[in-house]
């Protein structure tokens, strides 16, 4: 059996017309333009690549933004003053800081000063409270891509075992919390594997849904994947010979049923989330 591919550069293309003409309707009614300030420290080029992808998307769909560039050397009071000048500012609506931050940086801190009315990317404590006591304000933008992602192409995820590969704040926390809510889009039995699971391929073949976030290349291989499974993956890897997800996609893509590429898949998906999330945000803020 080959896989089929779960496109998410189409699914994408799709959500963000949708989004678009909400926010011109959105736009007609209030005079009001969406607005997204994106953050980014230093000159990582990766970091780079994808905040220009943000502000072209944020673009197509009617949002305007805004691009805050401090340098490499910044210090935590400096970026917190930004912060601070982006929530006082009515006219923007979401504050985004690409990750990861030099490391002179107090992550934690920079992210908790972001006013949690603007946190389109869903990372502030409240925020994340709200998304654990299944009341979320904004769904973090990867986690709700995939959600999006089994939904549209019907996979339903009720009593499915969904096993998350990964246990980052940013993917593998919130998916899981996501997929174990009551309700749409959960009802999931969920596993959560990282590096000290024992037995990990045992675990990763009882996956009817399996989601890899581990940031390491090609590192699910076609043994661990049970015959049929839906296969998400997260994975963006710089190799020597080009981007590799975290799933070696020629292997997996043999045994599993349905599959999503890199490039092209969730990238895409976790983009589009967010000018959902932008929309949402300026609608908070326009009363
Ligand atoms: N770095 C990797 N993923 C993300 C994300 O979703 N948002 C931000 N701000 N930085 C990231």
């Amino acid at each position: 059996m080959t896989a089929s591919i779960i496109d998410g550069k189409m699914l994408s293309a799709q959500i963000r017309a949708e989004i678009a003409l909400e926010t011109a309707d959105f736009t007609a009614k209030t005079g009001v333009t969406p607005c997204l300030a994106a953050v980014l420290v230093g000159d990582d080029p990766g970091s780079q690549v994808y905040v220009r992808n943000k502000q072209k998307a944020c673009e197509k769909a009617g949002i305007t933004s805004q691009l805050h560039t401090p340098s490499a050397e910044t210090s935590t009071e400096e970026l917190l003053a930004l912060i601070d000048r982006l929530n006082r500012d009515p006219a923007v609506h979401g504050v985004l800081v690409q990750l990861p931050l030099p490391e002179q940086i107090d992550e934690r801190q920079v992210l908790e000063a972001v006013d949690p009315m603007k946190d389109v990317d869903a990372f502030h404590p409240e925020n994340v409270g709200r998304l654990v006591q299944g009341r979320p304000r904004f769904l973090p933008c990867t986690p709700h891509g995939i959600l999006q992602m089994l939904a549209r192409n019907d996979i339903p995820t009720a009593g499915a075992n969904v096993v998350v590969v990964g246990r980052s704040d940013i993917v593998g926390k919130p998916m899981a919390v996501l997929l174990m809510q009551r309700g749409g889009g959960g009802d999931a039995t969920v596993t959560v594997c990282h590096s000290r699971t024992r037995d990990l391929a045992e675990v990763t073949r009882s996956a009817d849904i399996l989601i890899v976030a581990i940031g390491r290349p090609r590192f699910i291989t076609a043994e661990m994947v049970k015959p049929g499974a839906v296969v998400i993956d997260v994975g963006m890897n710089r190799t020597p010979d080009g981007l590799a997800g975290d799933v070696d996609f020629q292997g997996v893509q043999q045994v599993a049923g349905r599959i999503t590429p890199v490039p092209g898949g969730v990238g895409p998906m976790t983009v589009t989330m967010l000018l959902h999330n932008t929309l949402t945000a300026a609608r908070l803020q326009t009363s």
